[in-house]
C-alpha cells in the first residue's frame, strides 16, 4: 500500500489532502501541533477508509530533530510515495513592524521546515527510485500584495528552492509538484488582522482535489487551482 507524509495536516488544505489521499488508499503520517485534532482525524481516517493513519506532534516554527520523522516513518510504513510540504502561516504588516522573531518563525514554518524534512526523506525516495514531493506554495509568489512582504518572500523562496531541486532530482525519477492556491477558506486568516476580506475564497477540498489529480499524473508540474489563477501568473511579468 502507498504511503504519504503531510505537514500541517490538522486543518485546512493539509487536512483536505489527507482525506483525499486516504480515499485513494494511502497510509498516512500527519504532522502538526494540535494533538487533539491530529488524533481525531487519524481515528476518523482509519475507521472510514481502512488505512493506517499515524501522527507526530511537532512545532515546525523552529529547528527540530527532523531525523525523528524519517525513523518513525521507516519503522511504521513500507514505502514513501508522497511527501506533502504544506505547513505554512501568514503574516500581514508594514515593514516597520517586522521583528527578527517574526521573521524567524515565518521562515522556519514556511521554508526551513520544508527544506529539512525534504533533506531527511529524499534519500528514501532515491533508494526506492521513485517518489513525489508536493509543495503548497501560493499565488502570492507571482502576485505581490501590499503589506504581505515577509509571507511573500517565504513563498518565493519555497518556489525557487523546489524548482531548482526538481532539476537535481530529475535523474532519480523523483517528481516535484508545486501548487499555487489563491485565497482559500481555512484557519489561515484567523490569526491575521486584515483590514479587508478577500472577495472569493476557494474551498480547501477543491485545492486537495487538484493536488490528487496532479499526484495521479505523476509528472513534474506547476498546479493552479483555476484558469483565472493561471492567467494571473502569466500576467505577473507585467506587475
Ligand atoms: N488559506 C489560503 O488562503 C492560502 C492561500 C495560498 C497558500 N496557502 C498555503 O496553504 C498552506 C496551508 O494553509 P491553510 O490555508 O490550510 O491554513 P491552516 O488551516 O491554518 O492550516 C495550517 C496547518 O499548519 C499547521 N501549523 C501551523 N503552524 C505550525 C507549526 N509551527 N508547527 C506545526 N504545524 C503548524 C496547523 O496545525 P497546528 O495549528 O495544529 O500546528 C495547520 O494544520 C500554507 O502553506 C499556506 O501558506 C494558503
Amino acid at each position: 500500500m502507498k504511503s504519504a507524509i503531510i505537514t500541517g495536516a490538522s486543518s485546512g488544505i493539509g487536512r483536505a489532502i489527507a482525506y483525499e489521499l486516504a480515499k485513494n488508499n494511502y497510509n498516512l503520517l500527519l504532522i502538526a501541533r494540535r494533538e487533539n485534532l491530529l488524533s481525531r482525524i487519524c481515528q476518523d481516517l482509519e475507521n472510514t477508509y481502512k488505512i493506517k493513519a499515524k501522527y507526530i506532534v511537532m512545532d515546525l516554527s523552529k529547528n527540530n530533530d527532523f531525523s525523528y520523522v524519517k525513523n518513525y516513518f521507516l519503522e511504521t510504513f513500507d514505502s514513501l510515495d508522497v511527501l506533502v510540504n504544506n505547513v505554512g502561516i501568514g503574516y500581514y504588516g508594514q515593514i516597520e513592524n517586522i521583528s527578527l522573531e517574526n521573521l524567524e518563525k515565518l521562515f522556519w514554518t514556511n521554508l526551513f521546515s520544508h527544506i529539512f524534512i525534504t533533506k531527511e526523506l529524499v534519500p528514501i525516495m532515491k533508494q526506492q527510485g521513485y517518489g513525489i514531493i508536493v509543495n503548497i506554495i501560493s499565488l502570492i509568489a507571482f502576485f505581490p500584495l501590499k503589506n504581505w512582504s515577509i509571507y511573500s518572500s517565504t513563498k518565493c523562496a519555497q518556489m525557487g528552492f523546489f524548482k531548482s531541486l526538481r532539476r537535481e532530482l530529475y535523474r532519480h525519477k523523483i517528481k516535484v509538484i508545486n501548487v499555487y492556491p489563491g485565497a482559500t477558506e481555512t484557519e489561515f486568516f484567523n490569526s491575521l488582522e486584515l483590514p479587508y476580506n478577500f472577495p472569493k475564497l476557494d474551498k480547501a477540498e477543491k485545492v486537495a482535489q487538484k493536488v490528487i489529480k496532479a499526484i495521479k499524473r505523476n509528472r513534474n508540474s506547476e498546479v493552479f487551482i483555476s484558469f483565472s489563477h493561471w492567467l494571473f501568473h502569466k500576467l505577473s511579468v507585467w506587475i
